[in-house]
């Protein structure tokens, strides 16, 4: 099939290389022209584990090409992939901008019937307004081509991405005109079992995405509020964790208490649920709390650094991990940045280290004296009082405990994700205090 894919992005870039894996042909399509430069140079603009291989591999089969321009890459196919952002607006709302400006290439270029395929994460009735907007520029030019919409959002992981793709729990497709929906089913049937596609109408696929990050967002902020009851009561949440998720009924997964999540969806995707809500007269009381609860979260690992070192105001706090998690170099929304505008407005200064998202942090931070991006884990801690680990790469824990006494002038570890045998820490003479365990 030919596919045009819009957005190539951490979703756009891993769909249309799993397309294209596929037999498919496919055109990606973005106007970020740094994006486009470094796939046309056979460069992956981000890190994401296996991508580079994949595309490579796309593209010296011919199955996988890039375009700048959406109005003409619209000519490629009659299936039409959206994997574009979908931000959100200052009140919450999702902002539908970047579907919107694709749905009008789509209409202006399109050269045949098409299926628009919302892959973006959008509000129910977003996909509907797209397809208004293809339709209506058709019968601006007159053209007799036939447009549907289909809903098939995405649930892959940043650092699994390929694997969550080639390999998922399900596929959904969602959509009012069966024939499309069959045909955007076909996509996936040769890697995917028949019983792992679920066909519904547009509405309830889209709402499967929300109910799911809204979800795994509650997990996360109901373990950080047994977290910080642990703490007030002396108990240790990890052993709370391993004694709920034995539970068939909760499972171990996203039971992990920490700094609080972040990433480019989580956030983003609950409070669109609120606002969805607010739409739609239903008051959305789970999802508020969540969000509230995940908006203090990160400001806790700031107090906790204070009890142990007093005012922090020139203090050298090294941090570890500034992407959103390990596996990325994401760092849209990642807690670190609330941590690091804690320290810096603390008056500390900040030496941070992440395995991936380092070239993307010293960009973001040039402008912020007090902050500096260096190269290694060791660079972070040289000449530093405090360690804080704000993101859970495999590599953090391989620390040696009696390393960071000896390099830490106050010997003090802060460890939002929870990676460090406290006792161990203990052992070694650091203050070492987790994430609802207790300090030592
Ligand atoms: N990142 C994730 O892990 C993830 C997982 C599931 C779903 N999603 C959803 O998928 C969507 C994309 O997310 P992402 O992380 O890939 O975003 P991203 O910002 O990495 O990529 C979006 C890309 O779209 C491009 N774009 C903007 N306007 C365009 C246009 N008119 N035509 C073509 N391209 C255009 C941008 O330049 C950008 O490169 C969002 O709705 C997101 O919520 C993301």
């Amino acid at each position: 099939m030919k596919i045009t894919v819009y957005g190539a992005g951490y979703v756009g870039l891993v769909a249309a290389a799993c397309f294209a894996e596929a037999g498919h042909e496919v055109l990606t399509v973005d106007p970020n022209p740094e994006r486009l430069q470094a796939l046309q140079q056979g460069r992956v603009p981000f890190v994401e584990a296996g991508l580079d291989a994949l595309v490579a591999k796309g593209v010296a089969s011919g199955k996988l090409t890039f375009s700048g321009d959406p109005e003409v890459a619209a000519s490629h196919g009659t299936m039409h992939v959206l994997a574009v952002g979908t931000p959100s607006s200052a009140d919450g709302s999702t902002d539908e901008s970047q579907l919107i400006s694709v749905a009008h290439a789509i209409g202006r270029g399109a050269a045949n019937n098409v299926i628009v395929v919302v892959k973006s994460t959008a509000p129910v009735g977003a996909a509907e307004r797209v397809l208004d907007e293809v339709r209506h520029e058709f019968s601006l030019r007159a053209v007799p081509y036939a447009a549907q919409v289909v809903v098939n959002p995405e649930f892959l992981r940043a650092g699994s991405s390929v694997k969550d793709f080639l390999e998922p729990d399900r596929v959904v497709v969602g959509g009012d005109d069966a024939d499309s929906v069959a045909t955007v089913a076909s996509l996936y049937a040769s890697f995917v079992p028949p019983e792992k596609i679920l066909r519904m109408d547009a509405a309830s696929a889209a709402l499967v995405k929300y109910a799911a990050n809204a979800m795994l967002a509650t997990r996360i902020s109901f373990m950080n509020e047994l977290a910080n009851l642990a703490e007030a009561v002396g108990a240790d949440v990890a052993e709370v964790q391993r004694g709920i998720g034995a539970d068939p009924r909760i499972g171990k997964e996203y039971l992990q208490p920490g700094m609080g999540y972040g990433g480019s969806c989580l956030p983003k995707d609950v409070a669109s649920l609120i606002s969805v809500g607010e739409v739609a007269g239903v008051t959305m009381g789970v999802a508020r709390a969540v969000a509230e609860v995940n908006s203090v979260q990160a400001h806790r690992i700031t107090e906790k650094l204070e009890r142990h070192l007093g005012d922090l105001a020139g203090r050298t706090v090294a941090v570890w991990g500034i992407a959103f998690k390990a596996g990325t170099d994401d760092m849209r929304d990642a807690p670190s940045h609330i941590l690091i505008q804690d320290l810096v407005d603390a008056g500390a200064k900040v030496q941070a280290f992440d395995p991936a998202a380092g070239e993307a942090a010293r960009r973001h931070y040039a402008a912020e004296k007090d902050v500096t991006v260096v190269g290694t884990a060791a660079e972070a801690t040289q000449g530093a009082d405090a360690l804080v680990i704000a993101a859970d790469w495999p590599e953090f824990r391989s620390a040696s405990p009696s390393e960071l006494a000896g390099t830490l002038s106050e010997r003090v570890v802060v460890d939002g994700r929870n990676l460090f045998d406290p006792a161990a820490m203990a052992a070694a003479g650091i203050t070492y205090s987790g994430i609802g365990r207790g300090e030592s």
